[in-house]
């Protein structure tokens, strides 16, 4: 293939990226996990069913960094989940860490790549990419808002029994509890979502999308959603790869915009070959705007622990 993606980390979201990429045949894809053996036997095993699949994408699983070369895109979902006795600073620290060191062989051998990070907490990790990289900051963005509007958009198609795709949703801020799904901007066919539901099934969708990640774990109990995020990570990466100029919701750093300033927080983004080519504004009443300056208060906490722990 022309283009090069790489993977780092081959756990549940990684390797079904990986999946994804190669099975729309948007790249070659190279998968990297710190963990000898599992993305050579991921890469392997996928390789295998291209044949089935019907595609020519290569697939490489490595260790080591040097298969990275000369990646066009690098999305990265290495890190750890949070375990009982776990701290949230715990986790920060853990996978800023990890993000740090990932960030430095990445940029070693991809310096013209383009980061898209996946690692929790989501936006504090685009943070310590961006930090690390020294990339400007259309070439670092962080994938939360696709998966949370994704959420919000099959929950319409569910209670209004229409097709997904007659559903469009914004979910804006930042990767959290304080995320702000907006109705006004959630369509079905064109028709606002305000004019189809009453408040109280909207409030109910609203409340259901920003527990979205919650709710899977909560049934599958030992790890975290991964298939809605891999198709997240990967509905970015294909926009960038075709040069498609397409808006999304992603985190991307602020400085003014929505009057918020050196942060990454979810908003809406056109997405081509350079990366975030522009961050769109849009008209926010001043409730959505509140709701908007309080998640990105949230991610400014989070950013403060990153301090204090001297990541
Ligand atoms: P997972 O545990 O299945 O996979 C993580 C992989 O990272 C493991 O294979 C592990 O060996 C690898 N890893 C750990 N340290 C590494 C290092 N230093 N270098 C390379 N690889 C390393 O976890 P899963 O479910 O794939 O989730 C990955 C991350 O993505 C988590 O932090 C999770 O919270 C986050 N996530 C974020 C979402 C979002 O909306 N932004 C959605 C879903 C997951
Ligand atoms: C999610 O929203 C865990 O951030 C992840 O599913």
């Amino acid at each position: 293939m022309e283009k090069k993606v790489t993977v780092v980390g081959a756990g549940n979201v990684g390797a079904t990226a990986a999946q994804r990429l190669a099975e729309k045949e948007l790249c070659d894809v190279v998968l990297i996990d710190i963990i000898e053996g599992v993305p050579q036997g991921k890469a392997l095993d996928l390789s295998e069913a291209a044949p089935i699949e019907k595609h020519d994408a290569h697939l490489v699983g490595s260790n080591d960094y040097e298969a990275s070369a000369g990646s066009d895109i690098v999305i990265i979902t290495a890190g750890i989940p949070r375990k009982p006795g776990m701290s949230r600073d715990d986790l920060i620290s853990t996978n800023a860490g990890i993000i740090k060191s990932v960030t430095q062989q990445i940029v070693k051998y991809s310096p013209d790549t383009i980061l898209i990070i996946v690692s929790n907490p989501l936006d504090a990790m685009c943070h310590v990419a961006y930090e690390t990289s020294g990339f400007p900051k259309n070439r670092v963005m962080g994938m939360a808002g696709v998966l949370d509007s994704a959420r919000f958009r099959a929950f319409i198609s569910m209670e209004l029994n229409v097709s997904v795709e007659n559903t469009h949703a914004f979910v804006l801020g930042g990767h959290g509890d304080t995320m702000v799904p907006l109705p006004r901007y959630s369509t079905v066919a064109g028709i606002p979502i305000t004019e189809l539901m009453p408040k109280e099934r909207i409030d109910a969708l609203v409340e259901r999308t920003a527990n979205g990640g919650a709710e899977i774990v909560s049934l599958l109990k030992t790890g975290s959603a991964y298939y809605a995020p891999s198709a997240a990570a990967v509905e970015m990466a294909e926009a960038i790869l075709k040069d498609k100029k397409k808006i999304l919701p992603c985190a991307a750093y602020l400085e003014g915009e929505y009057g918020i300033n050196d942060l990454f927080i979810g908003v809406p983004v056109k997405l081509g070959s350079k990366g975030i080519e522009q961050i769109i504004e849009i008209e926010l009443t001043a409730d959505e705007k509140a709701k908007l300056l309080k998640s990105a208060e949230a991610v400014q906490g989070l950013k403060d622990t990153l301090k204090r722990l001297g990541v």
